[in-house]
């Protein structure tokens, strides 16, 4: 393996960017059994759920949402067992802002909670039917009854990139007075831009961490001051990928300190899924360099969890998928495999061995003398000893033959035409 990959380059170990932000923490929170299994026509056995939270235990996240125990009772089944795996990572269960769905979380004896309801005016006026003050006391008495049975709780308000800011300031105040342990800002339906995004951040961490007066006179009457003494909650974001955009604005949150991201493999999820976990790790310690203290994904186990968990989806990887499809790091061109076998970085950003893919040479139309060389050699056939130039040039002209014919050729077919040629 030539490639070296010198892409883990320049500000590795720098914790810090530009802007002076701490870039040292990172938790990758999976909710590949939970948003996940929310994917149109997915539905995961127990024995799937078991066997991926093992894999994703294996592979190094920090969290598992191993389900929505309220949901059934094979989910509460689910979940339970999950946790009675005894895995490394913490195992976390969803509820609403409701004590029978947080009742039911408890009883699986999971270690952290994540609470979450809505808050946008959309969802106030056509879901919820609930006014703010509502809304808002739900999320303390919810808060404070999941910690009074020693529950670890995340919150989420549903919809936060939708709510007007200065509400979403008041509930994040709401939940941190009632001592949450995280913070969600969820793009619920992915409509954020990186731009947007680091925005966000810079707004809600400085209406978070000042008791300045929220300037919205209809509201002050329920100002919510944060003690100074008060431990600020981990903040974290849970990015959805309508527009193709999770990954780039996960990364954009990570950038401005948000410390947790939600992930799913294979980006799986609600409608166009959330951020891919392979994806959003790879680029951070790949292409920014950065490579948190608390990181613990190890990359190079990527692959065989995306294949598992296409597998269990009935959803096949893409062939074009970035870092885990077949096509990542596979080369036909003459120009691209000539590259390749001189040096892989001519034409690989990283190597696949990193993501625990494979290179492939693949023979076609484009494909040159070099590759066919190789994969000739691979076959124990050398130009010049075992195989005449003239005979080299017949198979060269076959294989384009068929590549022209818009085919791929194959061990077996390049075996026959070999045959023929030779004999
Ligand atoms: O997308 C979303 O808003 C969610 C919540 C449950 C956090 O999945
Ligand atoms: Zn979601």
């Amino acid at each position: 393996n030539n490639n070296k990959n010198n892409n883990k380059n320049n500000n590795k170990n720098n914790n810090k960017n530009n802007n002076g932000v701490n870039l040292k923490n990172l938790e990758i929170f999976d909710t590949t059994l939970r948003d996940g299994e929310q994917t149109p026509e997915v539905s995961f056995p127990i024995k799937a759920k078991l066997e991926i939270a093992s894999k994703l235990d294996e592979l190094g996240v920090n969290t598992i949402e191993a389900g929505f125990p309220i949901t059934s009772n094979g989910e509460f089944e689910a979940v339970k067992k999950i946790k009675q795996l005894d895995l490394n990572a913490t195992i976390c269960g969803l509820s609403r802002c409701s004590n029978k769905d947080i009742d039911a979380v408890i009883d699986c004896d999971l270690d952290r909670i994540h609470l979450f309801i809505a808050t946008s005016p959309l969802h106030r006026e056509y879901k919820l039917k609930k006014s703010k003050e509502q809304i808002l006391n739900k999320i303390s008495e919810s808060i404070i009854y999941a910690k009074e049975h020693g529950l670890s709780v995340e919150f989420s308000a549903e919809d936060a990139t939708r709510t007007e800011l200065d509400y979403l300031i008041r509930v994040y105040k709401e939940a941190i007075t009632s001592k949450v342990d995280y913070i969600d800002i969820p793009d619920t339906v992915g409509i954020l831009t990186p731009k947007k995004m680091e925005n966000l951040i810079k707004d809600l961490k400085s209406g978070l961490e000042t008791n300045k007066a929220i300037n919205n006179s209809s509201t002050l009457t329920n100002q919510i001051n944060i003690k100074s003494n008060m431990q600020m909650p981990v903040l974290s974001v849970h990015c959805h990928n309508d527009f193709g955009l999770a990954v780039a604005n996960s990364l954009s949150a990570f950038e401005q300190g948000v410390s947790q991201i939600h992930c799913t493999v294979n980006g799986i999820g609600e409608r166009a899924g959330n951020t891919d976990l392979a994806e959003f790790v790879s680029s951070l310690k790949f292409l920014c360099g950065i490579e948190p203290e608390t990181l613990t994904i190890k990359t190079e186990l990527l692959s065989d969890i995306s294949k598992l968990v296409a597998h269990y989806t009935n959803i096949p990887i893409a062939p074009n998928k970035p870092l885990v499809g077949r096509n990542a790091f596979a080369h036909e061109s003459g120009i691209h495999t000539h590259g390749v076998i001189a040096n892989a970085l001519t034409y690989e950003p990283i190597s696949p061995f990193d993501v625990g893919n494979k290179r492939r040479l693949v023979l076609g139309k484009h494909a040159g003398a070099h590759s066919i060389k190789l994969k000739l050699q691979e076959m124990g056939l050398n130009v010049g000893k075992n195989l005449s130039t003239e005979q080299f040039e017949e198979i060269v002209d076959k294989i384009k033959a068929l590549g022209d014919k818009g085919k791929l050729v194959l061990d077996a077919d390049l075996r026959a035409i070999i045959k023929d040629v030779t004999s």
